[in-house]
């Protein structure tokens, strides 16, 4: 699968952090039975790998990507994990779109979008979204940037996510709001797969 199909699954990918490798299953079957398909584990805890590669290998119709990578190697261990995308909150120096497996860099800035544009790069995270001028920013971009596409994330919500999916360079959205911490704890996977319900039909 491209990126690009990756990324088209469903208009929200949910970001998350899986604290217990047992929660990784039932929540990544939460999720696809809401419809959310592409999930971006962060690797932010020690069990990231291992929650990748059981997600990779039990739970049909996920297609499970690593977020918070921030170097070649993490790049590469994810790709060995099992992971079909990898997440990037920035530009990782030397990666280009060429790699063990497709990587949505995060970029900020114009100058920093240009730099992925030179890596190869065509789809970008814009993170953190909200911070660093959301859809203003997003609308700034598109006619300098017309063969750039974008998946903000970071204060991104079923609030403001409609606002984001209405632009014509925004492919998806990006957040934790479809996992919420004490969800996943308790593991209140019906909780969950009503929010990726919900989340699932969001549209412009
Ligand atoms: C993150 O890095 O945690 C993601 O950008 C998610 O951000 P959110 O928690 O604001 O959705």
């Amino acid at each position: 699968m491209t990126l690009t199909e990756i990324l088209k699954l469903a208009p929200v990918v949910p970001v998350l952090i899986i604290e217990d490798e047992a929660q990784a299953v039932p929540l990544a079957r939460a999720l696809t039975a809401g419809g959310l398909y592409a999930l971006e584990v962060t690797l932010r805890t020690p069990v990231a790998l291992e929650c990748i590669r059981r997600i990779a290998g039990e739970v049909e119709g996920a297609v499970v990507g690593a977020g918070t990578v921030t170097t070649a190697s993490a790049r590469q261990a994810c790709a060995e994990a099992g992971a079909r995308f990898a997440v990037s909150p920035g530009l990782i120096e030397g990666e280009t779109a060429e790699g063990p497996v497709p990587l949505l860099p995060g970029i900020a800035t114009a100058t920093e979008l240009m730099s992925g544009l030179r890596a190869g790069f065509s789809h970008f995270k814009l993170f953190p979204a909200n911070v660093v001028g959301g859809v203003g920013a997003l609308k700034a971009f598109a006619s300098p940037f017309p063969q750039a596409s974008f998946c903000p994330t970071g204060g991104v919500d079923a609030k403001n996510a409609p606002d984001y999916l209405a632009l014509s360079n925004v492919i998806c959205v990006g957040g934790s709001w479809v996992a919420p911490g004490d969800a996943v704890k308790a593991g209140d996977w019906a909780r969950i797969t009503k929010l990726a319900t919900e989340a699932a039909g969001l549209h412009a």
